[in-house]
């Protein structure tokens, strides 16, 4: 894994660049002229149904599954014709996460950074234990966490080497209220430290939260692409209406459950311990 100061990045102002993808698989059209651009050090959210489309643009901008026309660069480097270069810079969180159940925490980070050659595995694993509030949890076993800890496990696995570019598809599908607040925070300073992010989403609030800029996926056709602002542009001027304002379900259940950032009893699970961690 290359750093984001890495050799391979060219003088291309967009993070990620999209033309005019087409693909198909058989006699389905599901990609069908897609284009977007995601400026360097910003967030852009590809929002969409199930079956829009996400996860194929998704596996393009990861090198594997090639567009049948059009082209995409990541970090300056085209996916087909310098897939290496794409694969050094983008760092991808799946739909589903990719975590080994058999391992702990630590042990998972520092297998990754093993396999990307990095100097002090682990070093690198106990800043991201410590950065996803997973240092407790680091020494058990990843199948006793709970589904919120497997997704921040499977994130920080995707940031070892500090890649350029991060592409996170539907990375708060399934999670609680308050573990999506942790992963939208966790993204927002990704951003802030200079890194391109691309999310998929289906979850319009998440777009409205985090991103910079929207695209929005129908049926393989980007329909309409901009801030939250410009998008509002696209409706009718809106009318004026008084209405009692009632705080939201999620609202009601922050409140109820307490402190953000209260994980501890994610963690204090002693039992599954394996006889070795590394
Ligand atoms: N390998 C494949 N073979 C055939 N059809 C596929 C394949 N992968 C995806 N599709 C179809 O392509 C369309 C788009 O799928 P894709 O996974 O890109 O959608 P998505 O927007 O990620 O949906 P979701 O929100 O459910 O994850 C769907 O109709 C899907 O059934
Ligand atoms: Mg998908």
């Amino acid at each position: 894994m290359q750093s984001r100061h890495s050799s391979a990045v060219q003088n291309n102002s967009s993070g990620i660049s999209v033309q005019g993808l087409h693909k198909s698989y058989g006699e389905l059209p599901v990609l069908q002229g897609v284009s977007f651009d995601v400026a360097r050090g910003s967030i852009l959210a590809l929002l969409g149904a199930n079956g829009a489309g996400k996860t194929t643009v998704v596996k393009i901008l990861a090198t594997l599954l090639k567009p049948d026309l059009g082209t995409a660069t990541v970090n300056g480097c085209d996916v087909i014709s310098q897939a290496a270069h794409v694969r050094g810079s983008l760092s991808l969180t799946g739909q589903f996460a990719a975590i080994d159940e058999i391992l702990t925490g630590r042990e998972n980070l520092i297998l990754v950074a093993r396999l990307r050659h990095l100097e002090n595995p682990r070093a690198v694993a106990d800043a991201l234990l410590d950065r996803f509030s997973l240092t407790e949890a680091g020494s058990r076993r990843a199948s006793t966490y709970s589904g919120g800890m497997r997704r921040r496990l499977d994130i920080a696995m995707s940031l070892v080497g500090e890649p350029a570019v991060v592409v996170l598809d539907e990375p708060t599908t399934g999670l609680d209220p308050q573990a999506r607040l942790e992963v939208w925070e966790t993204v927002q300073k990704l951003a802030q430290a200079g890194t391109t992010v691309l999310l998929t989403t289906q979850y319009l609030e998440e777009a409205e939260q985090i991103a910079d800029r929207i695209a929005i996926l129908h049926r393989g056709r980007i329909m309409a692409t901009g801030t939250l602002d410009d998008l509002k542009t696209l409706m009718p001027p809106a009318t004026v209406e008084y209405v009692e304002k009632q705080p939201s379900l999620e609202e009601i259940f922050l409140s109820i459950t307490g402190d953000a950032t209260d994980r501890s009893a994610d963690t204090d699970n002693p039992e599954d311990t394996p006889d070795s961690a590394t």
